[in-house]
């Protein structure tokens, strides 16, 4: 059930949410057999779309015998139940596209922490709305087993019998999802704390979903020399360290897919994630070219890293996908103002060089000049420079090692007893 209100313009057809929506329903399992629209001046407080739209929605229902009614706008908890009342049978469950993103969600969670915050997400969106139990909509959908808890955003379930100690046990398990994400973010803190005295580049790998960040993240990690984890004890899956080419390392960190309407619990459940992407000191978005919404797609993600705050540091833009276009000249005739853009393919490897340049020069562009003197004694420091820097000049003397090199800022204050050229002052 498309929904377009008048005065809330979007960038975003009817058509064109309709089509993502139906796009979500698939990668959920379900088969859409028919959809309805309606443009909404006023939206009708107890079911959304107007009665004579309901009527028709019933009517489509029962030709196509649909089990899932999904509406592409969010409902209310009240909404939801005065629409399922409506409809008056019990095999037919209505949801909304936020609860679709959360099962999809669900299903995908990589990390713990992603799966924690999903859990969530989906209790705090379940429990206002509980009118029966619940169970997995992959479930039903004749796909993957439901994991851990009541499940999903669920469907039919053995009867209102349950309700109260649904409740009661989600409750519980708000409270306790709640205690182990605390304790997962301050193992996370810990990390970032490591990270931040080493001063080592974070790069935060963001786009829309199905952009190809995953894709890029193991293209990088395969092309570059990928050297394990010595530092860090474990690391996030999704963060990978790199080595590039110029011998700097860098932390490529992969997050969570972005998506127009993104349901509110769940930008919520993942702020936390999500703001790690404030503080990464480049952003690489990677974009798919070759979808019909392309421009709408780099529109929101800009406006969430507007909402994130994260908007001090460098965007490097990776238009991905390019070995589908007949032509890859024709999308730099787009008008989109990007600062700093390369073609890329993800899958074939097309343009990867040239993005790893990029990220070099434009982290270049972050660092600081140093000339430095370092006593023999000092080899940790000749090796801290050659992890950490780029080493220009490089000569020895009985003083010791004369190094040129830029460095990240935060780490010139360990070498400025030994600083020794004009670019001393500098710091
Ligand atoms: P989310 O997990 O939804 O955020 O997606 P993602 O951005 O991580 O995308 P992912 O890497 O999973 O890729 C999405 C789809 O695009 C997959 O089917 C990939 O095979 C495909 N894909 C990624 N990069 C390219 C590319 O350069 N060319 C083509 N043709 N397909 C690509």
């Amino acid at each position: 059930m498309g929904i377009e209100r008048k005065g809330r313009p979007s960038a975003w057809t009817l058509e064109d949410s309709l089509s993502e929506l139906e796009r979500l329903a698939e990668t959920a399992g379900l088969r859409v057999v028919g959809w309805l629209e309606q443009r909404v001046d006023r939206p009708n407080p107890a079911t959304l779309i107007g009665s004579g739209k309901v009527e028709e929605l019933i009517a489509l229902r029962a030709d196509t015998g649909a089990q899932v009614i999904i509406f592409d706008d969010e409902l209310s908890p009240a909404q939801q139940r005065e629409l399922e009342r409506a409809i008056n049978n019990p095999n037919v469950k209505v949801l909304d596209r936020t609860a679709l993103i959360l099962d999809i969600f669900a299903q995908h969670a990589r990390t713990r922490e992603g799966a924690l915050q999903v859990e969530l997400a989906q209790y705090e969106y379940r429990l206002p709305r509980l009118t029966r139990a619940w169970t997995h909509l992959a479930r039903q959908a004749g796909g993957a087993a439901a994991r851990g808890g009541a499940g999903g955003v669920g469907l039919r379930g053995p009867g209102e019998t349950q309700l109260e100690v649904d409740r009661r046990e989600i409750g519980k398990r708000i409270t306790h999802l709640k205690q182990e994400l605390e304790e997962v973010r301050k193992h996370r803190a810990q990390y970032r704390r490591r990270r931040n005295e080493e001063a080592i580049p974070v790069i935060a790998l963001v786009g829309y979903t199905n952009a190809g960040k995953s894709t890029l993240l193991n293209a990088l990690s395969g092309s570059t020399v990928y050297a394990a984890d010595q530092l860090f004890a474990t690391l996030d899956p999704t963060t990978r360290r790199l080595k590039l080419p110029g011998g700097r390392e860098v932390l490529l960190t992969d997050t969570v897919g972005f998506i127009q309407k993104l349901p509110t619990a769940l930008v919520a459940a993942f702020r936390a994630t999500l703001e790690e992407i404030a503080e990464a000191d480049l952003v690489l978005h990677v974009v798919d070219i070759t979808h019909q919404n392309t421009e709408q797609q780099v529109a929101e993600v800009l406006r969430v890293l507007e909402e994130l705050k994260a908007t001090e540091q460098p965007i490097i833009t990776a238009l991905n996908k390019v070995d589908q276009l007949p032509d890859a000249d024709e999308i730099f005739g787009s008008d989109m103002d990007l600062e700093h853009s390369v073609a890329i393919s993800a899958l074939t490897g097309q343009g990867l060089p040239d993005l790893v340049t990029m990220l070099e020069e434009v982290l270049d562009e972050e660092l600081v000049s140093i000339t430095v003197l370092l006593p023999y004694q000092r080899g940790d420091l000749v090796g801290l420079i050659h992890q950490r820097g780029v080493v220009t000049r490089e000569t020895h003397d009985e003083a010791g090692t004369h190094i040129t090199a830029k460095l990240p800022a935060s780490l010139a204050p360990r070498f400025e007893p030994y600083l020794s050229g004009p670019a001393a002052e500098r710091i």
